[in-house]
This record gives C-alpha cells, structure tokens and sequence, in this order.
C-alpha cells in the first residue's frame, strides 16, 4: 500500500509514520508537508533514508504540489493543518487558509486520482464544551475556537464529499494527544521542557479545565485500524485512558519530575476556553482499538523522551519565532 500522508513532519504525523514504516515491511509513504514552524524534518531524521519513504516539501493549497504527490498513492492520511488554539485566537487567516482550502484542495486531488481511502485527521474540539457525559459522532458540531471552528469546516467539507461525490472517506476525532516530538506550544511539552528549565509553566484561569489525555502511538494504531477497516463515511472518536483536570495533570507531571509548587504561575484565562472535552469511543473499541499504553508510563516515557532529547526541543525554543510568540502570548499576562 502506498499513502500520502500531509504533514508528516508534524507531531502525530511524524509518530503515524515512523509506526507505519515499523509495522508494515512493504508498506510507502509519501509525506508531503510545508515546513511550517510546526514542521520538523529532525523529527524524522531516523527513518530519511529508508527507500519506503519519500519527501516532498509543499503546501497542501497548492493543487500543482498536491498533484505531484498524490500520482500513485492508494490512500491519503491527511494530518496537515494549523493546529494551535491561542495562535488561532491571536491571528486565524491561516487556520482558514490550511484547515478549510487546503483540505478543499486535497480532496478535489483524491477524487481525480480515484484515491481508494481518505482518512481525515480530526479533533474532539469539534463538539465543543461537553458539560457533562461524553460526545458520540452524531453529537452536534459546536466548535469554540477558531482552530475548532476551522476543523469542523473540515470535517463537513469531507461530509460533502463523501455523499456527493462518493469520496471513499472516513473522519477520526482524536481527544489531547502526548509524547515524543510534540512542539513546545501545547501544554504538556511547554510544561516539561518550561520544568526542565526551572521556568514556571502558564496556566490559565482556575485550571479546572478537563481533558482526555490519549499517548500518540495510540492515536497511530487507531488511525491506522480506521483507515483500513473503518466504515466509508464513519467518524470515530479516538480518546484516551487518562481525564484530568490541568491542576492534575501538572501535580503529578511536577511530582514525576521533583519540582516544587511554585513552579507554576497563573495567567488570565484563553478566551473561550472549553471546560471539558470526553470522548464516547465504543464505536472505534468495537471496531477492535482500546488505548494500551498505561497512562503514568506513557507520561514518564514522554518526560524522559524530552529530558533525552534536549538539542530537539532546545533548538525550537530559541527561534526567534517561537521567542516572538512565547512573549506575545505570555509576556504581557503578569505575574500571578
Ligand atoms: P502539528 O502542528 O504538530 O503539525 C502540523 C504539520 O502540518 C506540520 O508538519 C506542518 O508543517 C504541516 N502543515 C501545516 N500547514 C501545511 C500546509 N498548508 N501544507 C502542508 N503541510 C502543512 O500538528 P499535530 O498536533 O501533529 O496535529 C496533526 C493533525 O491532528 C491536525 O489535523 C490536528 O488538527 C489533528 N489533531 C491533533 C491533536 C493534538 O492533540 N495535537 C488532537 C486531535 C487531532
Ligand atoms: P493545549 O495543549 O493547548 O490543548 P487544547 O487544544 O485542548 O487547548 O491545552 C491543554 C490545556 O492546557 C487547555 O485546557 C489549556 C491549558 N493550557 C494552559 O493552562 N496554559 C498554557 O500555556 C497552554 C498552552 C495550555
């Protein structure tokens, strides 16, 4: 099987990968990816020379780049998008631009190239805050942020396809993810590297904020179940085996690497900042996927895998792109 997968040099694409190439000898891959700040060649820099995988720099809203890189392929894992809420609530054109056209691009280029299966990579932040219980597929689409919002454009431009034009497709709505190779923008790969540095970690608001925390590998079983055996036209939810509150999620993160209380700072709260997100996932755990890695494992791997790869992490912290945004987000928020 040959896949394009967008936006591989990514965080869960890097990872989908890197555990594709693993599992199947005679499998291809094909990643095409802008290189966006959020794209890191480093993060694949093990798997560069294995002849299955192959390279092309570009952006999904280029019809001529994704032309050249869908000739071929069997199926396409579309991973690609502008993936951070505050950078979206600080500036969300190119959330628009990626998420909504780029998408709208890349399906029009399965449908002329007679791709056999789309797998669009979604989030749970589609369904919005969920007060209480948990959000199954047919729940409403009720997204918060503009990264949110982009998304569910997404996921029902994929809709569109499937049912107008027959697009052989399936959608996945993954809850938070963790570990290796997760830029320093998301909360758990701020808070440990910020800990690393003794540098106090942000939190929003009261803290109380709840998430399903769901380990990248997997995420990348689930994907890979669902682009094979998931139903043409079926979401699923993919969650995690840990909920917690961010509070939570700190203390035991600070614990793990003895740290003392003070190590965290409170700032004003993001705007519009869901509660809670929880994910009913019995449709993908029928389809034979329940997450394997035991959460405190996975935490401490993930820990370790940062504390291990120092030169990865440290070198993105120190653009001035990164130094540029951590001041604008952060920097004029005070102190607790
Ligand atoms: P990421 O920000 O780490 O990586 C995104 C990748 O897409 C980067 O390599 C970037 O260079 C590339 N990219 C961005 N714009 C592009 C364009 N126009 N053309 C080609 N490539 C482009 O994101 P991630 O955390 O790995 O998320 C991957 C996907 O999974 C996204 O679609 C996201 O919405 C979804 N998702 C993420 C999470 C999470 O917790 N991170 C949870 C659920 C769903
Ligand atoms: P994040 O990793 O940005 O994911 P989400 O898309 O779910 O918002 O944030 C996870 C949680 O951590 C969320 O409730 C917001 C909170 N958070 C902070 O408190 N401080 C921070 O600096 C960041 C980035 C997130």
């Amino acid at each position: 099987m040959k896949i394009l997968v967008t936006g591989g040099l990514g965080f869960i694409g890097s990872n989908f990968i890197r555990y594709m190439l693993r599992r199947y000898p005679s499998v291809r891959i094909v990643n095409l990816d802008k290189q966006t700040y959020a794209g890191n060649p480093a993060s694949l820099r093990d798997v560069e020379e294995d002849p299955r995988y192959r390279y092309h720099r570009g952006d999904i809203c280029d019809a001529e780049a994704v032309d050249k890189a869908i000739r071929g392929v069997d199926a396409v894992a579309h991973f690609a998008a502008e993936s951070h809420v505050d950078k979206s609530i600080l500036d969300a054109g190119a959330f628009l631009q990626t998420n909504v056209i780029g998408t709208q691009i890349l399906l029009d280029a399965a449908l002329r190239h007679e791709v056999g299966r789309f797998l669009h990579v979604s989030t749970d932040e589609v369904y919005g805050s969920v007060a209480k219980g948990h959000s199954t597929e047919d729940d409403p689409l009720l997204p918060n942020s503009p990264y949110a919002a982009s998304k569910a454009a997404s996921d029902l431009l994929v809709r569109s396809y499937i049912v107008t034009h027959k697009l052989p497709a399936v959608v996945s709505r993954a809850s938070n993810n963790f570990g290796p190779y997760q830029y320093p923008e998301k909360a758990l790969p701020l808070l440990i590297t910020n800990f690393l540095d003794d540098v106090p970690f942000p939190l929003y608001g009261d803290g109380r904020n709840v998430r399903d925390w769901l380990y990248v590998l997997d995420h990348a079983r689930a994907l890979d179940l669902i682009l094979r055996e998931g139903e043409i036209g079926g979401i699923y939810n993919v969650g995690g085996s840990y909920s917690s509150t961010n509070r939570e999620l700190i203390d035991r993160v600070r614990r793990l690497m003895d740290k003392p209380r003070d190590l965290v700072r409170r700032v004003p709260d993001r705007p519009g900042h869901d509660r809670r997100y929880a994910l009913d996932c019995s449709k993908l755990r029928r389809l034979g996927w329940r997450p394997e890695t035991e959460f405190r494992r996975a935490l401490a791997d993930t820990i370790g895998w940062y504390r291990t790869n120092e030169t990865w992490w440290r070198s993105l912290k120190l653009k001035g792109g990164y130094r540029d945004y951590y001041k604008k987000q952060y920097g004029k928020r005070g102190k607790s």
